[in-house]
């Protein structure tokens, strides 16, 4: 649970860094229609919700460096009886200023008729520029109608991307957000366990994706992001969502699946034989994505540039496919020419957060950053190998990638999600029941 006291001190850290005649202005997710009177399940836009904790829609946050009469001003919907009949109950203003700790709250409907007067006086308006062309344009049409009132004397001059700010500090994360993503990392992996001891020959790929979705719904979890259970072949489809075919007997079953708990995702990949017994080939191709995860998952330190550990996967997985022939050459210069890409064409991971590929960057000047402690990351290698001709018979049709949700800490990686088993004798007992 993320408290009123950590959304304040989120806000009063933006303010201190934007500065003195700065205008923070942040909008809400808008609700998006299905068709007819049906929406699309609402879920909040990230960094309005880490700055606010609040939930519904046509909202804006408008935070004012110095304003003596107020900082953190909310625009609302307000209560409103009737409509909460329908839709549910709003925090309306008094909710907005007392228990989201803000100054003061108006009317979503009056941002048109006070925002140009909240701008006199800055210099600078910092917003997520880009992202919704329409609040873009109502902020330029805001500051030249304060312009045009007063003779162009006053407005802000600049537009500033509140992105860098604010996602700088997102990527960091506190001991709460820690306790959220720990506990999405926990039903995620109930789930995953859970679909795991399902699994058998004859069943479908939906049967498997109820076992994940029942196990988060009843934590009252939504998935993190679209599900991907992919049988045998599927696998190869690396955004694979259809997830509707039978399940190849003898072959592999590649899960990625997490949920979100209070926003917070978790991000989870396994792969297991749907027999319940890995083949030889099976076998050997698993052990070595498990041999370059963990090479990986061990460079997850304080001090390591972000790209160490998909450079120490990648080296795992080239020397590994070496040997069982499906790379030939020299091992630097297969790396050098990325001739790796033919079977792992992917990264090794991302920031992991309130988004599934969470904000911040990954290069300062051109260098891959550094990691630092309670930066969290999910390291995800795979190999995935087609049907060609040049390709031995054995070794045809299978795609494996396991993923884990690493936390960096001032000594060694601490895995949130490594209850899942990983060790194909340890899946292999979990599926014996
Ligand atoms: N589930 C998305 C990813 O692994 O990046
Ligand atoms: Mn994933
Ligand atoms: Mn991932």
């Amino acid at each position: 649970m993320i408290r009123t006291d950590e959304f304040a001190r989120r806000r009063a850290r933006l303010i201190d860094e934007a500065g003195e005649h700065a205008m923070v202005v942040l909008a809400a997710a808008p609700q998006t229609l299905r068709n007819g009177d049906s929406h699309y399940p609402y879920r909040q836009d990230s960094d309005f919700l880490y700055l606010t904790g609040f939930h519904e829609p046509e909202a804006v946050l408008v935070l004012l460096p110095g304003r003596e009469q107020g900082e953190r001003l909310l625009f609302c919907r307000e209560r409103n009886p009737e409509r909460e009949r329908w839709d549910g109950p709003r925090l309306g203003l008094d909710g907005a200023r007392e228990q989201l700790g803000m100054d003061d709250a108006f009317p979503i409907e009056d941002l048109d008729d006070i925002l140009p007067a909240l701008m006199e006086g800055c210099s600078r308006i910092y917003h997520m520029v880009g992202k919704d062309p329409v609040l873009d344009q109502r902020i330029i049409g805001w500051r030249n109608r304060l312009r045009a009132e007063h003779k162009g004397q006053k407005g802000p001059g600049e537009l500033v991307s509140l992105e860098h700010l604010l996602h700088e500090q997102r990527l960091i994360k506190s001991r709460d957000e820690i306790r959220c993503m720990q506990k999405a990392a926990r039903i995620s992996v109930a789930a995953m366990t859970r679909a795991m001891r399902a699994c058998k020959p004859g069943m479908n790929e939906a049967e498997i994706t109820a076992e994940l979705l029942h196990e988060f719904q009843r934590h009252g979890c939504p998935p993190a992001y679209l599900p991907i259970v992919a049988g045998g072949d599927n696998a190869l489809i690396l955004h694979y969502i259809e997830n509707n075919r039978v399940l190849p007997e003898n072959g592999l079953l590649l899960i990625d699946a997490g949920c979100e708990y209070q926003g917070y995702a978790a991000d989870i990949s396994r792969t297991f034989p749907v027999s319940g017994r890995f083949s030889g080939p099976q076998r050997e191709l698993y052990e070595l994505v498990l041999a370059a995860q963990n090479a990986a998952i061990d460079q997850v330190r304080p001090g390591r540039p972000f790209e160490a550990y998909h450079e120490a996967a990648v080296r795992t997985l080239t020397e590994g496919m070496k040997d069982l022939g499906l790379l030939n050459g020299d091992i630097d210069q297969l790396i050098e020419d990325q001739s790796y890409r033919r079977f792992y064409m992917h990264k090794t991971g991302h920031w992991l957060g309130l988004d599934v590929h969470d904000v911040g960057d990954y290069r300062i000047d051109d260098q891959s950053r550094v990691l630092e402690k309670n930066m969290v990351v999910t390291v995800e290698p795979g190999l995935y190998i087609g049907h060609d001709d040049d390709i031995p018979e054995q070794w045809r049709g299978i795609g494996i990638r396991i993923e884990d949700d690493i936390r960096v800490t001032s000594d060694a990686p601490d895995n949130l999600t490594e209850a899942v088993p990983r060790k194909p004798e340890d899946i292999e007992a979990v599926m014996a029941g």
